[in-house]
């Protein structure tokens, strides 16, 4: 598992092994728009501040993986935790 932060609050969310972020983050009160929620879309997409993403999406380009300042949270996880999040 790892832990996700919420940049305009400071809030630390775990997200545990069987749950996507995005399941992670509706249950402490913060919806992300999803559609298609299997890395195909980018719907989800949503800005990374810190830490570093591991990514599993089909959306991304490899370039813009690199930069890690952006993942899809239907289905991406995290490298380094916490990751914080410009939510
Ligand atoms: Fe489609 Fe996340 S909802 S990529």
């Amino acid at each position: 598992s790892f832990q996700v932060q919420l940049k305009s609050n400071g809030r630390i969310i775990d997200v545990s092994e069987d749950q996507s972020v995005v399941e992670a983050l509706e249950i402490a009160g913060v919806t992300i728009p999803v559609s298609c929620e299997q890395g195909l879309c980018g719907t989800c997409a949503t800005r990374v501040l810190s830490g570093i993403p591991d990514h599993r999406d089909y959306y991304l380009s490899p370039a813009e993986r690199a930069v890690n300042d952006q993942f899809l949270p239907c289905c991406s996880r995290a490298r380094t935790s916490p990751l914080v999040l410009d939510l």
